[in-house]
């Protein structure tokens, strides 16, 4: 198939085009750049040995996105493109709700424009809430967010439920990832976050590699066996092998299907930085913090449904997510800046 993959030049983009690639499927990237590198892009044809093309820009720009379904027999499109940062959607709302938005909205008119009606959606464990049952099945009703990042992912759960559902020849595939960490194992590509990281994986490497002076644990008084918060985190190349099989489910147009990604297995912030330390060798200096406002005490998946009806489950182990972080943070210390 061809795929349309927007925000291919980001983390988890580029981790999907190599696996896409790899599977024999024909990528096209559109990305604007705005928290990526195209470096990512040269790194992805190095890794496969294969050509893609990349557009750089905007899902908001209808003229780009028309000039790319005119120049491309799309299959499919996988949408990655949006902005994430948690605490900076809390102060920058407008953006978020337009760019995540908006974006969609304006990349799915054109998709039925020229009858491309073929989506998978990057969601997010963050629709759930505080999370009404653990371990999280996708019949798990959905929660409040706390901050208008996680409302876009959930609204647009909705706005593209309500697409399928006016027009049954849509397919589309709700993804929600849980925690993804890692980098491939080349140490090519990995997570190359703007500024102090805020979530847990980055800033360990960095404070691993001296460019942070300590690793602050948000909270250790949740009702959970150490107090640290439990997530459920996943190889970012498992993540992205969960791609390339829910587009078999797109080629049976199975109409609209929810999918939780992620291991079924959750680690506390201190087993996190335990294994961390025992996969690398490498001490992590931590001193414990208060609890970071909006956080959920335990957030990990079943990842039976993908299992089952997608035939794929997740390979790598907390170590190997560990050690491919590493590998990457220390060939790579400022990422894919020189
Ligand atoms: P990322 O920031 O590395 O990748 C997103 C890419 O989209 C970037 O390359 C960025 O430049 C691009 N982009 C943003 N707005 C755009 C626009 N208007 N037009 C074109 N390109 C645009 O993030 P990621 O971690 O790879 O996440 C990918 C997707 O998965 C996002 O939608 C994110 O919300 C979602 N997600 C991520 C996580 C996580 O923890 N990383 C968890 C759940 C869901
Ligand atoms: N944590 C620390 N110190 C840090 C950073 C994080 O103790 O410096 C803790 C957090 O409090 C949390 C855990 O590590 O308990 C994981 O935090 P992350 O920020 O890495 O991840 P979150 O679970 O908060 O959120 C991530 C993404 C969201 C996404 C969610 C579910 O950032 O976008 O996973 O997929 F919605």
């Amino acid at each position: 198939m061809k795929i349309l993959v927007t925000g291919g030049a980001g983390f988890i983009g580029s981790h999907t085009c190599v696996e896409l690639m790899n599977a024999g499927h024909e990528v096209v990237v559109i990305d604007n750049l705005c928290n990526s590198s195209e470096k990512s892009m040269e790194r992805v044809k190095e890794i496969t040995g294969k050509d893609l093309a990349f557009y750089k820009g905007d899902i908001l720009d209808r003229d780009c996105l028309n000039t790319i379904f005119t120049e491309h027999k799309i299959d499919a499109v996988i949408h990655f493109a949006g902005l994430k940062a948690v605490g900076e959607s809390v102060y920058k709302p407008w953006e978020y709700y337009n760019n995540n938005i908006t974006g969609t909205l304006t990349l799915t008119d054109v998709m039925r424009a020229h009858d491309v009606k073929n989506l998978i959606f990057s969601s997010s464990a963050t629709v759930y809430g505080d999370p009404a049952e653990i371990p999280i099945t996708e019949n798990c009703p959905k929660g409040k967010c706390t901050n208008p990042y996680g409302w876009t992912k959930s609204m647009l759960e909705q706005i593209l439920t309500d697409l399928h559902t006016a027009d049954n020849s849509w397919n589309v595939i709700l993804l929600r990832y849980f925690n993804p960490i890692g980098a491939h194992p080349t140490g090519l590509m990995g997570e190359d976050p703007n500024g102090i990281p805020n979530n847990l994986m980055p800033y360990i490497t960095q404070v691993a590699i001296g460019k942070l002076p300590e690793l602050g644990i948000f909270g250790n008084d949740y009702d959970t066996p150490d107090g640290t918060c439990i997530r459920d985190y996943i190889h970012v190349c498992d993540l992205a092998t969960g791609h390339v099989a829910a587009l078999k489910k797109i080629e049976e147009k199975a109409g609209l299907c929810i999918y939780n990604l992620g291991t079924g297995v959750g680690y506390s912030v201190l087993d996190v930085v335990n294994n961390f330390m025992e996969a690398t060798g490498v001490n992590v200096a931590y001193s414990m913090k208060p609890r970071r406002e909006g956080d959920v005490p335990q957030c990990y998946s079943s990842a039976q449904k993908a299992k089952e009806e997608l035939g794929w489950e997740a390979k790598y182990g907390i170590k190997e997510m560990c050690r491919d972080s590493w590998n990457w943070q220390t060939k790579n210390p400022n990422g894919y800046k020189d």
